[in-house]
């Protein structure tokens, strides 16, 4: 059962101690993060730091050895991946991950899965993805296979769009896009934050995540190495040399 305060914020993810391990190997070491109501936060770090399988556990998909990961006071560590997808928590991952022989609008309703049996619900939610990525409704019935970088990772935002996310974790969206796309990815995000979806956005992107989000952690070797206010750490001279090159 999760009990929502009566006031202040809800903690959407709190996630302590956590350890996680490939076989002998320890990939997060005693990670403790939180992630408030409505907060867009990103995790930053060099390549191999635990990122993505800090989403990867929080999903489900890797099994912690210990610690916890808490969704609105509930204990999830333990539940399926379907279970945390249904309680409204989904992930975009790292490589899109769509079906490339199927069109637009059948990646879209199969990410509108968890609502098979109502289909005016996946209409609706289906008609929102569209007002806000047109070209997706424009080239419904283009092969998600053929479309260019910057369209299929919006057809991957959208799609996790149709789950209605509580929560939505992002895994290196912008990677590999020209400029112009990675601006126009970085305004959605935005705006999908400013329509009261808790975002947890993992970035190579310092200088964008830090632009774009409340919060960050940086983590190194699977340990949180810097954690603080966005603006506070775009400011620091010390941050913006290690982490920003500038
Ligand atoms: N399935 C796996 N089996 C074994 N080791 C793994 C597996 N997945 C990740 N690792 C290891 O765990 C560590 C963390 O990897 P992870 O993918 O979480 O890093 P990352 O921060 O997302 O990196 P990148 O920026 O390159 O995506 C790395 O040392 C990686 O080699
Ligand atoms: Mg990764």
């Amino acid at each position: 059962m999760s009990l929502r305060p009566i006031w202040g914020k809800v903690t959407m993810l709190k996630i302590n101690n956590l350890d996680v391990f490939y076989g002998n190997a320890q990939a997060l070491d005693n990670i403790s993060i939180n992630v408030e109501e409505k907060e867009l936060v990103a995790i930053l770090g060099a390549n191999g730091s635990g990122k993505s399988t800090l989403l990867r556990a929080i999903s489900g998909l890797t099994r912690p050895k210990s610690g916890s990961i808490q969704f609105q006071n509930r204990d999830i560590q333990r539940l399926r991946p379907d279970e945390i997808v249904g309680m409204g928590i989904t992930q975009c991952p790292e490589g899109r991950r769509l079906f490339p022989s199927m069109p637009i609008y059948k990646n879209l309703l199969l990410g509108g899965y968890v609502f098979r049996n109502d289909k005016s619900k996946i209409k609706k939610i289906m008609a929102d993805v569209y007002e806000m990525f047109p070209i997706l409704e424009e080239r419904k019935e283009q092969l998600a296979g053929t479309l260019s970088g910057g369209e299929q990772q919006m057809l991957a935002l959208g799609r996790a769009l149709m789950t209605e996310p509580k929560v939505l974790m992002l895994d290196e969206t912008s990677m590999g896009l020209a400029p112009k796309i990675v601006e126009s990815l970085f305004k959605a995000i935005k705006t999908i934050n400013e329509r009261g979806i808790t975002i947890l956005l993992v970035e190579q992107n310092a200088a964008k995540a830090l632009a774009v989000s409340n919060r960050v952690y940086v983590l190194e070797s699977g340990r949180v190495a810097v954690t603080g206010n966005s603006r506070d750490m775009l400011q620091d001279p010390k941050i913006r040399e290690a982490y920003l090159g500038i």
